[in-house]
């Protein structure tokens, strides 16, 4: 089979590296890919947002399966565009995709069909929104409506901060019309827990959970980025907890999209948080976390593209699920600087022992030289018995990578590890 996959990050090379295993697979091709994928995937200069080339390029190359990757695609209708000229997708049609696309639509879902979530207010004018965040409970949370590339959500500490979340959202435009109109929501509090799930909209199956690390630094400190590791399994997610969120939070969520006329097939994200009052939605994704796939896919054991396109022929049902009893740990190395400014350019080197483990990013090839290319430039992975292991072995594999300014944080596991007492 000719496999194409529609993106170019870490994701993307985990899903990609998984695909693999498949021995009916002959070729793969990423769109764009990034030059740290090469070995895996033949790259094919075509940008993840360009749906015209892209459904040209599975004609003309006679695709037989498309993976659709990030959320800008799915977002854009790059599944619908595909399955028009007869290419079968993994990845929700637009009108699914928008429970990621629209946090107001998201909001109203979970609302209408009682899925537990933060309690909302939506807002289309901006006066009407300062006038609400005057007598609000502080703190409180403002999100942008659309996509903001993971920065459009702002936990506002006080009053002033909370005009000024409104004021550069709905006046300045921050986020372009993505901010055309805003949630103000409850601030919730407890552990954050991701759950990724393969849907075909009837059955769900989620997959192993995981914890994302968002700051840029030790302690959860500085500004928040797109990830800087993670682990998998969550510890906090234990298995009382994941009968609650399946009851609660994942079943009624593809019931209600079905319900909509919006049934979801692919891949569902579902950002969590434990509160004191239990499991909350604080986000729904359309899609694989980055970089939760890349802890979550090396413990699957059942074979990647037999799921996924029972997730695309409605009969996941009859599909095997299974995930190893094992751990996983991701650590990011970033370009010294992110995510505020950064120089590219810089030859990564990495040990052969090594080069399996290495989820790259952002980078390009020069020649057989590997050069960094982004903010997020590589994660390594370590999978063992147990997470302290997962956490050890990921380290120590850090340390056999390397490149100019390369930063990445020291305490990846170090909240899950507290979560069960510091197992050993
Ligand atoms: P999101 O992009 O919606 O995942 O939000 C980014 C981060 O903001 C989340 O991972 C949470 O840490 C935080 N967050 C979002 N919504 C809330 C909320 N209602 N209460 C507390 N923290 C939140
Ligand atoms: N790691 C968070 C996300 O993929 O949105």
């Amino acid at each position: 089979m000719k496999i194409m996959v529609v993106g170019g990050g870490g994701r993307e090379h985990a899903i990609i590296k998984k695909l693999k295993e498949n021995k009916k697979v002959e070729q793969i091709f990423a769109l764009p890919g990034n030059g740290g994928m090469a070995k895996d995937a033949k790259l094919v200069p075509i940008g993840a947002k360009d749906i015209e080339k892209i459904v040209e390029f599975a004609k003309s190359e006679g695709i037989d399966y498309a993976v659709v990757a990030p959320d800008d695609p799915l977002v854009l209708g790059c599944v619908d565009a595909l399955e028009k000229v007869g290419v079968p997708c993994f990845g929700p049609r637009a009108s699914a995709a928008i429970i990621e696309g629209s946090k107001v639509f998201s909001k109203n879902l979970m609302k209408k069909y009682g899925i537990p979530t933060a309690a909302y207010e939506v807002f289309d004018s901006a006066e009407e929104a300062m006038r609400y965040v005057e007598s609000c409970p502080i703190p409180t949370v403002i999100k942008a409506d659309g996509l903001a590339l993971g920065k459009g959500v702002i936990i506002a500490t006080d009053r002033e901060m909370a005009r000024e979340a409104v004021n550069s959202i709905m006046n300045d435009k921050k986020f372009g019309d993505s901010g055309n109109s805003i949630v103000i929501e409850e601030f919730l509090t407890g552990p954050e827990v991701s759950v990724l799930a393969f849907t075909d909209g009837k059955t769900l199956k989620p997959m192993v959970s995981s914890m994302d690390h968002k700051r840029a630094c030790d302690g959860d400190r500085g500004l928040n980025t797109g990830g800087m590791g993670t682990v998998a399994p969550n510890p906090y997610y234990t298995e009382a907890v994941a009968a609650e969120c399946y009851d609660t939070i994942f079943i009624p969520t593809i019931n209600a999209m079905r319900a909509e006329g919006r049934e979801f097939r692919g891949c569902l994200y579902f950002g969590l948080m434990l509160t004191p009052k239990g499991p909350k939605v604080i986000e729904y994704n359309c899609r694989f976390g980055d970089p939760e796939t890349q802890v979550v896919l090396p413990l699957l054991e059942s074979d990647l593209l037999d799921i996924m396109m029972a997730t695309t022929e409605g009969n996941l049902d009859k599909c095997e699920v299974k995930f190893a009893n094992k751990s996983a740990c991701c650590v990011i190395m970033a370009s010294g600087g992110y995510p505020e400014s950064y120089k590219s350019g810089f030859e990564i080197r990495m040990d052969s022992a090594v080069s399996d483990s290495v989820y790259v990013a952002g980078a390009k090839l020069e020649g057989d030289r590997l050069l960094t290319a982004g903010g997020r430039v590589l994660g390594v992975v370590a999978v063992e018995n147990t997470l302290t292991e997962a956490i050890d072995a990921a380290y120590e594999k850090v340390r056999k990578v390397s490149f100019e300014g390369a930063f990445y944080r020291s305490d990846i596991g170090k909240r899950a590890l507290c979560a069960i007492g510091g197992e050993r």
